[in-house]
């Protein structure tokens, strides 16, 4: 991210906020459509990284579709205007109406996840008079080398995909539906991978399934590799998606089928800050607490998987000590930090601090515990700037809930005789 007037932007829209840079995710984006200009290619957003409608509407018109897994991000993409042809609705978890929805839709695909899915997408697309595009998503057992393991999905004892033994009759029986449109094999082996290696493995297997169901005449149209592109948390590059293609393409430009990725972090990862303001600097038991007006609601990474971010003061701060500190926030967990055993120029109370590479999986993991107002979002096209999303209110807390007007019970023990 270029740089962008921070200190501004927090007077102007208040903190925590968070920061989008557009022609950041312009440019991740564009690294996509090069390294893979060789094959017929769709990026397809990974929509849950990052579901702004103005990030969503940036890259509908840089040509990307969608990765969604719910009925909410159909939503999100259809407002922000995404081509209903470019979505791909994946997940193991789907429901009947949002089957529905994505089939009124018109979407490009569902990757399905199980047989009981299948089945029941078979049964919604025959009920209502059409003919459900599908991909099914097999497990190649590929353990992927991500930092946490929450974000490792491509080895067999994790819920994602079909098992490869098992996809086989899968493909079979969809390619036999009459209201299934057997389109691709899919696979997501992780997250914030480093290594373009997986990747080539990834490929593999799901090469081998085409060809062996080439062989009995049954014809896919595209191969989805997932997502998962690392991004560089410590300042470093991250997975160059050049690099992946090198290693991917000469296997795959032979076959004719269409490519999709679904690449989430990598694209808005860097393009994204999360703005907090230091309330005070604490001293206890030995440490130095900079305790935050930003924490795990706004920001859960580094609390749930032990995620490293760069936080730096946005002002100048040369010239001031560096001592080793946790930046935490105001929620009431001891798991709530941003930063451990980080050196930084101690700040001052009223100093901002940019939290980087936070435009992934920050706004979108943001919570209301402790009652808190999830934050504002903001867009930076070059000199313009727009507020993306209000900041939540009080009032927006407690919309939708209601007390119930019964008679008391007479539950105040002051009140018993
Ligand atoms: N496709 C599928 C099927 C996925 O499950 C995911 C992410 C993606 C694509 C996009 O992966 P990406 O390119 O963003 O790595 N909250 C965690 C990451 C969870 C990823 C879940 N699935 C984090 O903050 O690290």
């Amino acid at each position: 991210m270029g740089p962008l007037p921070l200190n501004e932007l927090a007077e102007r829209f208040d903190t925590p906020l968070y920061v989008y840079d557009l022609q950041e995710v312009d440019r991740r984006c564009q690294a996509f459509h090069t390294a893979f200009r060789d094959v017929d290619f769709l990026l397809a957003y990974s929509v849950k990284a990052n579901g702004n409608l103005a990030v969503l509407r940036r890259l509908a018109s840089l040509g990307s579709g969608a990765d969604i897994v719910s009925g909410g991000e159909l939503h999100r993409c259809l407002a922000a205007g995404m081509p209903a042809e470019r979505i791909y609705f994946a997940g193991v978890g789907k429901r009947r109406d949002e089957m529905v929805a994505g089939l009124e839709a018109g979407i490009g695909a569902f990757h399905v996840e199980s047989a009981g899915e299948l089945s029941l997408l078979g049964e919604v697309a025959r009920a209502s008079g059409a003919t459900a595009p599908v991909g099914i998503r097999v497990n190649p057992d590929i353990l992927s080398p991500t930092f946490h393991e929450y974000t490792r999905t491509g080895h067999a004892a994790s819920k994602f995909g079909v098992p490869m033994d098992e996809a086989r009759d899968l493909f079979r029986w969809a390619w036999k539906h009459p209201s299934l449109d057997l389109r691709g094999a899919v696979v997501h082996i992780g997250s914030q991978i480093l290594d373009p290696a997986p990747y080539l493995n990834a490929q593999r297997s799901i090469l081998q399934i085409v060809r062996d169901l080439k062989s009995e005449g049954i014809e896919l149209e595209y191969a989805d590799l997932g997502g998962g592109f690392g991004v560089g948390y410590q300042g470093d590059p991250g997975l160059d998606p050049g690099e992946v293609a090198a290693l991917l393409l000469p296997e795959l430009a032979p076959t004719g089928l269409r490519l999709l990725l679904e690449p989430g972090r990598s694209i808005v990862g860097e393009a994204g800050i999360l703005l907090v303001r230091v309330l005070y600097v604490k001293r206890s038991g030995g440490k130095v607490f900079v305790v935050t007006d930003g924490g795990m609601t706004e920001l859960l990474r580094p609390s749930h998987y032990g995620g490293f971010h760069r936080v730096e003061p946005v002002e100048e701060a040369s010239d001031r000590p560096t001592e080793e500190v946790d930046v935490v926030g105001p929620v009431c967990e001891s798991g709530d930090f941003l930063a451990r055993e980080r050196a930084l120029p101690l700040p001052e109370p009223g100093e901002v601090l940019a939290v980087r590479t936070a435009g992934a999986y920050g706004f979108t993991m943001a919570s209301n515990y402790n009652s808190r107002c999830r934050p504002a979002e903001v867009v930076v096209d070059g000199t313009r700037v727009h507020l993306a999303r209000r900041r939540e209110s009080l009032d927006d807390l407690i919309q939708g809930e209601s007390i119930p007007d019964w008679p008391e019970q007479g539950t105040d023990p002051s009140s018993a005789s």
